[in-house]
């Protein structure tokens, strides 16, 4: 049986969650699907976008060009995970408009406070100090997802059980095999091998 390719398209804040759901959904993928490719936006940012801002004009250009990318890759069947902030609601609609119906929004959701306390890079202490000018969540804006096909509230999932979540709608929607023994529903992966470990 063959698998169409999709774009999972993730919006969140900085330190949201969005890059270690990320690869935590690639092996399930990888593993099921044989391939799978991560446009993380760090990543992205370093070469094809190497040299871009973040002031409005040069976001919507980093967008753009993953989500040409994304679509370039689904529409040879290929299942890609796109991990940006994508801040604006209008440069998701683009990205949902050129892939079409293999585009699944996923909102990484978490508190702003959250983010700050994690602040992995220690950015949003930069940003909170007014060293670094129009940082999202402090200074610029972050448009919320109105439309996304899966939340995942990584204030109160770990990042197994958000994966689990977006594995769970990919099976629904034929994009992975259905879980064996499931009435057709999926299942929870990670949610069933942790429970299995304990
Ligand atoms: S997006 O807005 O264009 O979608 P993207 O996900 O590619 O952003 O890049 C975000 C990463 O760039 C953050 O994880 C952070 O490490 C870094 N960064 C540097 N400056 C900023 C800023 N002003 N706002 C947000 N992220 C920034």
């Amino acid at each position: 049986m063959s698998y169409p390719g999709f774009t999972i398209w993730f919006a969140g804040l900085p330190c949201s969650g969005k890059s270690t759901i990320s690869l935590i959904l690639a092996e399930t993928i990888r593993k099921e699907r044989g391939n799978v490719e991560i446009m993380d936006g760090d990543v992205v940012r370093t070469n094809l976008s190497k040299g871009l801002g973040f002031s409005r004009e040069d976001r919507e250009t980093n967008l753009n060009r993953i989500a040409f990318v994304c679509n370039l890759l689904t529409r040879n069947g290929v299942p890609v995970i796109a991990a940006a902030i994508s801040p604006f609601e209008n440069c998701r609609e683009w990205a949902r408009d050129l892939i079409g119906d293999n585009y699944i929004e996923v909102y990484a959701r978490c508190p702003l406070e959250k983010c700050i306390e994690r602040d992995v890079k220690g950015m949003y202490k930069k940003a909170l100090a007014g060293e670094i000018k129009g940082f999202t969540g402090i200074d610029d804006p972050f448009d919320e997802p109105k439309d996304a096909e899966v939340i995942c509230d990584t204030d109160q999932e770990t990042p197994e059980e958000s994966a689990a979540k977006i594995v769970e709608y990919l099976r629904g929607r034929g994009y992975l095999p259905a879980a064996k023994g499931s009435n057709g529903k999926g299942s929870a992966d990670g949610v069933h091998e942790r429970i299995e470990k304990d």
